[in-house]
C-alpha cells in the first residue's frame, strides 16, 4: 500500500456519522433548515472576490457540515492539498506531479514537479519559458510577422486535438469570442469521423489557415488520423512547403512532432506533469490566444491563479473548492443521487458541461482506491448539462418531477457583456425560479387552490392535480458572479478543478490518471485491420463479430 494511502476505515467512522444524520426524521429535507435558521443564506455560502457560492439549498444541516468536514480532515485533505501544490507525485499510478497550477503561475512562484528520472524540476519556470514562446508567437501572427506560405496574413485556427487537448481551447475560445469575436477564427476537429474533416475542408480556406496539432502524447489516433489528413489536404492545395509555415504542434511528445514534419520553432510544449483534461492553462491554449488575443490568454491565467492562492490558502470552512467538494459528497453519497446537472445560464459557457464531463468523470469515474481495495461508495456522478433557459425546455422536466435526486449546479454572471439589461433580467429571473421552485415545490392542496379559482370541476382536478404537483425539497448551488470574462473564467474553472481534487481525495482515489480508456483504444487498434475487405475477422464474442460480419457485408465488403 502506497504511504500516503489510507486505509478505508480512517474514514468510516465520519461517512456512518453522516448517513445517520441523513436517515435521521426531515434528514433529507431542505426547507425545515430555512426555517430554523433565518442566516441559513449566509451561512451556507462562501465567497472569493466577486465569486458567491450559495449551497443553502441543500439539506445540508449544521451538523452535517461539521460531519462533512470531520470527513474531510479524516480523509487528510488538508494534507493532500499540501502535498498536490508541493508537487508531491499525486498521481501515484503514474508516479506524476499533477502541477498545473505552475502553468498559471508566476514564473518566481517555486512550483516544482517530479522528473521521471528522478528529482523535481522548477515547473513554474518550466511553463514561464514555453509561454513566453508562445506569446511571441500569438503576436507576431496578430501583427503579420508570422504569415502563410503566400505571405497574406492568417484568418482561421484550425485546432486538431481530442479530449483535454480540445474541451478545453475549444470552450474557453468560444466562451471569449462569443461576442465580440475573434482576432482570428478558430475551429476545432476532434472526432476522427471522416465526416467531421469533411466538413472543415469544406469550409475552410487552406491557404488562410493555420494548422495545430494539438496531443500531449502525438500518438492519440483520432488527432494523428486527422492531422494527416488536413497536411494532405494542405499540401495538395498549397504544396507540401506551406506545411512548414502553417503547421505548428502543442505536445509533450517531441520525437513525435518531428517526425510529423514540424519544426522545432513551431512546437510548443509542456511536461507530462500536465494532465490532459489540465492542459487549456499550457500550450494546448494556444488556439485561446490566437482568437482572444494574448492579453486575454493572461488574464485567464490570472484568474485561475487567484483561485489557486484561494483554495491553497483558505480553511476548509471558507474554501470554495472545498465546499462545493463536500456539497457534491453529501448529495452523491449520502442521498444517493447519481447525476449532477450543470446550468449555465450563459450562452458563452454552451461547451461547459462537456468540459466538465471529462474533467469530472474522468478524473473520478473510478473504483479502485489508492489502497488497492474497493471504494465503499459512489464516487463520481454522471455530469451533463446545457445552457439556461434552453435546458428548461428541454430535460428539466425530469428534474423537478423525476423520482431521481439531480442536483444541480447554477451559473449566472450579475452583469451582460451586450447593452439590452432586460433580456439579461429575464434570465437571471430563471435561474431564481428555477432553484426556488426545486426547494419549494408545489403541493396538492396548492394546485387545487389554483385549479379551482381557474374554474375546473373536481373531476378535471381530481384527474389532473396530481401530474401537477412539485415535491421541491431537490437540491441545487449557485455560483454567482459579477461577469464573464477571461479572469472570471479562469477563476471559475479552476473552482472545479479543485473541487475534483478534493472528491477524489475524500473518496481515496487518484483523480490523475485516466486507466479506463485504454482498453477501448486497444481493441480498436486490433479491430481497425480487421474490417478490410476479406481481412479474416479475429476472435470476439458473438455480438461483435456478427456486427463487424453485418457492417462489412452492408458495405459490400462480405
Ligand atoms: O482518451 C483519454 C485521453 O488520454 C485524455 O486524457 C486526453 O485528454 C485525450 O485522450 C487526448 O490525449 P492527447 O492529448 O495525448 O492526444
Amino acid at each position: 500500500m502506497p504511504e500516503t494511502a489510507l486505509p478505508a476505515s480512517a474514514t468510516k467512522p465520519a461517512w456512518d456519522k453522516l448517513a445517520a444524520l441523513a436517515d435521521a426524521p426531515d434528514g433529507r429535507l431542505i426547507t425545515p433548515l430555512f426555517k430554523a435558521d433565518p442566516t441559513r443564506a449566509e451561512t451556507f455560502s462562501a465567497s472569493f472576490q466577486d465569486m458567491f457560492l450559495d449551497f443553502s439549498k441543500t439539506s445540508i444541516s449544521p451538523e452535517a457540515l461539521a460531519g462533512l468536514l470531520d470527513l474531510a480532515r479524516a480523509a487528510e485533505v488538508e494534507d493532500f492539498i499540501k502535498r498536490l501544490f508541493a508537487g508531491e507525485p499525486v498521481n501515484m499510478t503514474e508516479h506524476r506531479s499533477a502541477m498545473h497550477m505552475a502553468l498559471r503561475s508566476k514564473p518566481d512562484a517555486g512550483y516544482r514537479a517530479v522528473l521521471p528520472e528522478g528529482g523535481f524540476e522548477d515547473a513554474s519556470a518550466v511553463a514561464a519559458h514555453e509561454r513566453a514562446r508562445m506569446e511571441k508567437f500569438v503576436r507576431a501572427v496578430h501583427d503579420g510577422s508570422i504569415v502563410a506560405a503566400d505571405g497574406k496574413p492568417f484568418t482561421d485556427v484550425l485546432n486538431i486535438g481530442i479530449g483535454g487537448s480540445d474541451l478545453g481551447p475549444r470552450m474557453v475560445s468560444q466562451a471569449l469570442t462569443f461576442v465580440h469575436g475573434a482576432k482570428i477564427e478558430p475551429h476545432f476537429l476532434s472526432n476522427v469521423d471522416g465526416h467531421a474533416f469533411a466538413q472543415f475542408a469544406r469550409q475552410l480556406d487552406p491557404a488562410r489557415t493555420l494548422v495545430l496539432v494539438a496531443s500531449k502524447t502525438f500518438t492519440t489516433l483520432e488527432t494523428m488520423t486527422n492531422g494527416h489528413a488536413a497536411r494532405d489536404w494542405m499540401a495538395a492545395a498549397l504544396g507540401e512547403d506551406a506545411v512548414h509555415h502553417q503547421f505548428a504542434a502543442l505536445s509533450t511528445n517531441l520525437k513525435e512532432t518531428g517526425k510529423f514534419g514540424i519544426p522545432e520553432d513551431r512546437v510548443f510544449g509542456f511536461r507530462d506533469w500536465v494532465g490532459g483534461r489540465y492542459s487549456v492553462w499550457s500550450a494546448i491554449g494556444l488556439s485561446v490566444a490566437l482568437a482572444a488575443g494574448w492579453d486575454e490568454f493572461e488574464h485567464f491565467l490570472a484568474g485561475g491563479r487567484a483561485m489557486d492562492g484561494h483554495f491553497r490558502d483558505t480553511p476548509l470552512e471558507k474554501n470554495l473548492p472545498a465546499l462545493m467538494a463536500l456539497t457534491g459528497i453529501w448529495n452523491t453519497d449520502i442521498l444517493g443521487a447519481r447525476t449532477l446537472c450543470i446550468l449555465a445560464y450563459d450562452a458563452r459557457l454552451a461547451r461547459f458541461p462537456a468540459y466538465l464531463q471529462q474533467l469530472e468523470m474522468e478524473s473520478n469515474g473510478k473504483s479502485t482506491r489508492l489502497a488497492g481495495d474497493r471504494v465503499a461508495h459512489q464516487t463520481c456522478p454522471v455530469v451533463f448539462g446545457e445552457p439556461g433557459t434552453d435546458a428548461q425546455h428541454s430535460f428539466m422536466q425530469l428534474v423537478h418531477q423525476g423520482p431521481a435526486l439531480v442536483p444541480v449546479d447554477f451559473i449566472l454572471a450579475a452583469e451582460p457583456d451586450h447593452d439590452r439589461p432586460e433580456a439579461h433580467r429575464i434570465l437571471a429571473s430563471n435561474v431564481f425560479a428555477q432553484a426556488e421552485a426545486l426547494l419549494a415545490g408545489k403541493t396538492l392542496a396548492a394546485v387545487t387552490e389554483e385549479m379551482k379559482k381557474a374554474g375546473d370541476d373536481d373531476a378535471t382536478i381530481a384527474l389532473v392535480a396530481p401530474h401537477r404537483v412539485f415535491t421541491g425539497e431537490r437540491a441545487s448551488t449557485t455560483i454567482l458572479q459579477k461577469k464573464l470574462d477571461a479572469y472570471s473564467l479562469g477563476r471559475l474553472i479552476v473552482l472545479y478543478e479543485h473541487k475534483v481534487a478534493v472528491q477524489g481525495a475524500i473518496w481515496g482515489i487518484n483523480s490523475f490518471d485516466q486507466w479506463g480508456v485504454e482498453l477501448g483504444k486497444k481493441l480498436a487498434q486490433s479491430i481497425i485491420p480487421q474490417l478490410e475487405p476479406g481481412a479474416p475477422i479475429g476472435t470476439h464474442d458473438a455480438s461483435t463479430t456478427a456486427l463487424m460480419h453485418r457492417f462489412r457485408s452492408l458495405r459490400g465488403e462480405a
